[in-house]
Parts: C-alpha cells; structure tokens; sequence
C-alpha cells in the first residue's frame, strides 16, 4: 500500500526522490515524507500530498536518500505519523510497507528499556529496534531487529557515516533497480522507469546493502544471488501522455491491450499450463481474488463452467483464509493485478498446502504472487496508475477467455466462431470509445444522485458488480451491483424516482427476463438507463437511457459493457470534480489483510 525509494548516487537524491515518489503516490498518498543523508539526516515530511513537500523543500545537494507515500494503517495520517522514521539518536532513518503484528508488545518493552516513541505507529519498532542491536554494521541491526518482528515489511533504511541503504523484505513487493553510478531501491518498477529498467527482485529474507557502485544481496546469513531482470514496460506506458486522467488513458488503451493479451496465445491456443487443462485429474477449479479481480473470477467461473465443462469455485480471497474447506482435485487460480493483494497471497499459500495446483493471473513480472504459484499468466496490459481498475480487468477476462478456450470441450465450429469474434473485440472497443460523448453525458446525469443500483443476469451479473464498485469507488456515489432476479427479494424498497438503476443486458438466454425485470423497475417510476446491443429496438421503448454497445457474441458482452461502465463512472466522478486516480482511502495495491 505505501510507496517506498530510496536512491544512492552522483546526482543530488532530492529531485530524484520527489520524481519517484510522484510515481508512486498512487500507492498511498495521505501523507509522505523523504529523509537525505549528509553529515547527518535531515528529514522532512508531512500529511498530505507530495506536491506540498516539495513546495516546502529548499534546494539540497546530498546524493543519498529515502522516501515514503503513506496509506495509514497504525495512527491517522500526519506529519508525525509520515515516514521516514528516525531512532533516539537520529542517526539512522527508515521507510517500511507492510504490517508488524506485535508491534504493541515490542513497544513496551522498548519504552521499558527507555526508548522514546514519537508516533503512533507501528514502523517506529523497527527503527527503535535496529538502534538497539546495533554494533557498528547497519546490515546486521537490520537483521537482528528483523528477527524479533513478526508480520510483513519491505524497509529501506540509511544511517549516519558511510554511505549505503540497507533493504529487506518480507511479504511486501521491493527491488532494487541498477543504473550507472547510482542505484536505486523501490517498491515498485514503474517508480524508476525514468532512471532504469534494469532491476532485481528481492525475495522473502532477503536483506541487501546498496551502495553507488554495488549490491550485495544476503538471505539467512548467506550471500545469495538474484537475476537481473528487465521490466517490460516502458516510460510512456507509465504517465498520462496527454489524458487529464490516468484512468481514461487506461480505459483508451484497452484495444492495444486486448491485442497484447492475445498476441501469441490465440494463434496457439494453448495458453498456459496445457498439460493442466488436459489433466483429467482435476475434478474442480478454484478461483481466489479481491475486488475488480474477484468480479473478473466471477466471469471466468462462468466461461469455464461453461465451455470446459468443468466445477468451478470463484471465492473472495480473504474469506476463503477463514474457513476450512475440501480441496480434492482442485486447481487454484489467484486472480490479482499488483500480484501483491495480501488475502490473495495468504489464498493461494493456502491452497497450496493443501496440495492445490496453482496459477495466478497478473499483470506484474516478479511480483509475489509468481512466487508463490507453480505457474503465472502474464495478462501483459502495462503498467495501470489510476487505482480504479480497468484495463487489467479486461486483460484479466480475456486471459479467462483463453484459458476457456484452450480447454473447451465444444465443437470445432462454434471454437473458431468464438476465436473470430475475439480477433474483433479490439475494434469492437474502439467503436464503443470513439462514440463516448452519450455515454459521457449520461455520466453527468448519473452524478446528480447520490444512490444506483446495477443489476444483470448470468454472465453480465458480474459486469453489474464491478459497475457499482468503479462508480462508487471513484465518485463516491452509492451504487449496489445486483443480481436482477434478487431485487424483487428485498433491494426493491428503495426504488424510487431518485434512485436510477443501470440494467446490462446481453441478447442470450437472460434477455427476457431482464426485460420484465425492467418493467418491474419502471412501475415505480425509477428512472433506468440500460445498456443495449445496437439495433435492440425492444429495450428502446422501455428505458430511459440507452447506452448502445457495438455487438458481440453474448459470451463476449461483459468486456464491451465493462469499458462503457468504465467511461460512466468516469464522467460521473469527473462531474463531481473528485481525484479520480487516487480516490479517498483507497491504494492501488492491498498488502495488508
Ligand atoms: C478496483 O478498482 C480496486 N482498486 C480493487 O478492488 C482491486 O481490484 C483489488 O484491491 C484487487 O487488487 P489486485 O488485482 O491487485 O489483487
């Protein structure tokens, strides 16, 4: 959730810091903070966005440093509570992600021992601790305090005297990045792409030292080595190349990206993992992600179930770590983004021990989640800023659409129909993008309220989910995904002429019913906009609103209905003048449960 950078180098670290934190902002951003070493540490650091401490900044020539964008966890957002954090002495400074569970107990204990707190939060432990054990090698404080602390971290930390930054993690995403007389530590890829796109991926134990020249990597005492990896993304890929917004960038390179997702797995279609899909030892297949990842697993059940003939389970992550449950012949697919979801990953160390096969589907090379998994599937859909999730959620349902398709058990006929009409899909995008400016209006219409409803049947249930969530998440209008069928079951007691409901439709077996639903709806003179296939001349006359879709097979209309919902919550929270790349209390990546 927090962003973290740390550069060491012949350039002044300053501006290179603030660069890197802008880029990581859209971790966390209620606060931030940068520490730079001299002859001693000078920190500065405040609530708030980074813009602001870089107006607060004089000019500083130290080509050492730390920084920090905050998501708070442990005590509100402040400028105490920012990072970095520093020891009693001030000599030795710290930024960390993640959580430290028994932060409380070794709290006391140090305040016993007449350490002095000055946050609230949990970091503080580690920095006290390292201040602790040491003995005049920061790498072994490091490794000391990191033995006493129980949860997640990933840590750069600094100190008075020679130069280095000393990193570590454990459960949460850091690398070091290799550039030429300098180097750098950061959380993610996309912060650095500006200075490299060489880096290395620390693993779980591992603790490094990182001068100007070097890196030294340990893991339980024992200098190991780590590959150096190039990051497939490019810089442009990671800024806003004119768009006002992140979001509606991510939402316009959604044709390249269902191009880039299919490029070389259609033509094989073979995808992943062949010799799995065609294992007849697998009685069930088990889907586990969080948010927009949950609701594309929610359409990959139905894909599966559908074309592969096969059982399959699609679970919240974090609610399948709390239950015991029966796994027999079961293939587990981790379905994340960042690949760094903590319930994510806690989900498929679980159904790993339990013996599962598994997958995860994600958009990010090296992230933990590929560490855990037997295998990954890269959806390849670029670097994605604006915490909304929109473009990794289309690559995520075509990735499901391969994996259908390369284990479908259908005619050889309706494959290649159903292949033919994926090859379109990027075009279909398009069209529906290059006639946004209805859709825009209705976005502005639909800002006026303050409550909707999404309702949508079989495979379009889930569209109507991560409908609601992308409206609410990002224009903070109250919306609820439905499954149509149910609102008649309690939901319908809230329609009203103030309440408008947004209706998916698709022209397969649901298409009557959702029309009677839809009558239902406007007998309480809700006003409803629905989502059409062009042509429909029947829904038409029921609606208030049409959003027309270029039309596609029904099997296909979540991806087209998915981008239109998209650009509706977009233009409703643009209308309502909100952050809409960093909504309120919201970060890109969950690394906390
Ligand atoms: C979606 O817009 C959200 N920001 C959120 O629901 C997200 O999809 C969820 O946190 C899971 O993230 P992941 O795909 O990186 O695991």
């Amino acid at each position: 959730m927090c962003g973290l950078i740390g550069y060491i180098g012949n350039r002044p670290a300053q501006p290179i810091l603030i660069d890197c934190l802008r880029r990581l902002e859209y971790r966390g951003y209620d606060s931030c903070g940068l520490a730079l070493l001299g002859d001693g540490i000078q920190v500065y650091k405040d609530q708030g966005k980074v813009a602001e401490l870089q107006r607060g900044l004089s000019l500083n020539n130290e080509r050492t440093g730390i920084g920090h964008t905050r998501w708070a966890t442990h005590g509100r957002p402040s400028g105490i509570n920012a990072h970095p954090h520093l020891d009693c002495a001030g000599q030795i400074a710290l930024v960390h992600n993640g959580i430290v569970t028994n932060f409380l107990r070794l709290r006391q204990q140090l305040t016993q021992e007449g350490h002095i707190f000055s946050s609230e939060t949990d970091t503080e432990v580690i920095v006290h601790l390292i201040e602790k054990y040491y003995r005049g090698d920061l790498a072994e404080a490091v490794a000391t305090a990191l033995g006493q602390i129980e949860g997640s971290y990933a840590i750069i930390a600094l100190q008075t005297g020679p130069k280095k930054l000393v990193v570590a993690r454990n459960e949460s995403p850091l690398l070091i990045g290799l550039g030429d007389g300098e180097n750098f530590a950061a959380s993610d890829a996309a912060a650095i792409l500006d200075y490299t796109d060489r880096v290395v991926y620390l693993e779980d134990g591992d603790i490094g030292v990182i001068t100007d020249r070097e890196i030294t990597i340990a893991n339980n005492g024992h200098e190991v080595s780590r590959q150096v990896q190039q990051v497939p993304w490019t810089q442009e890929e990671a800024q806003k190349t004119g768009y006002e917004h992140f979001m509606l960038k991510e939402i316009h390179e959604q044709p390249r990206v269902i191009q880039n997702t299919l490029r070389g797995y259609l033509s094989a279609i073979e995808p992943v993992a062949p010799e799995i899909a065609a294992n007849g030892d697998i009685a069930q297949v088990l889907l586990l992600g969080c948010g927009t990842s949950y609701h594309a697993a929610l359409v990959g059940k139905y894909l599966l179930e559908k074309l592969a003939k096969v059982a399959v389970r699609a679970e919240l992550a974090s609610e399948f770590n709390y239950h015991d449950t029966l796994l027999s012949k079961t293939w587990a697919i981790g379905i994340t983004q960042s690949g760094e979801t903590a319930d994510t990953l806690m989900a498929l160390r679980k159904a790993k021990s339990l013996g599962c096969k598994t997958l995860v589907i994600t958009n990010v090379v090296g992230s933990s989640a590929t560490r855990i998994a037997d295998e990954a599937f890269y959806i390849k859909a670029g670097p994605e800023i604006s915490v909304a999730a929109t473009k990794s959620f289309i690559a995520q349902l075509v990735a499901f659409y391969l994996l259908a398709l390369a284990w479908a058990r259908i005619d050889t006929s309706s494959r290649e129909r159903l292949m033919a009409e994926l090859r379109l899909l990027p075009n279909k995008v398009q069209q529906l993008l290059d006639g946004q400016d209805d859709i825009a209006e209705l976005g502005e219409y639909l800002s006026r309220y303050d409550n909707a409803f999404f309702i949508g049947r079989g495979i379009n249930l889930p569209v109507a989910l991560e409908g609601a969530l992308k409206l609410k998440e990002i224009s903070y209008i109250h919306a609820e995904g439905c499954a149509a069928g149910e609102l008649k079951h309690g939901s319908f007691a809230l329609l009203n002429p103030h309440t408008p409901v947004v209706a998916i439709g698709a022209q397969d077996n649901t298409y009557d019913t959702l029309l009677t639903n839809i009558k239902e709806i406007k007998t309480r003179g809700t006003p409803v906009i629905a989502l059409a296939a062009e042509g429909d001349r029947e829904i038409d006359k029921l609606v208030d609103h049409v959003i027309w879709i270029p039309g596609t097979t029904p099997l296909l209309s979540p991806v087209v209905n998915s981008v239109a919902l998209q650009l509706l919550a977009y233009y409703a929270a643009r209308k309502r003048g909100y952050p809409i790349d960093q909504p309120r209390n919201l970060a890109k990546s969950v690394t906390v449960e």
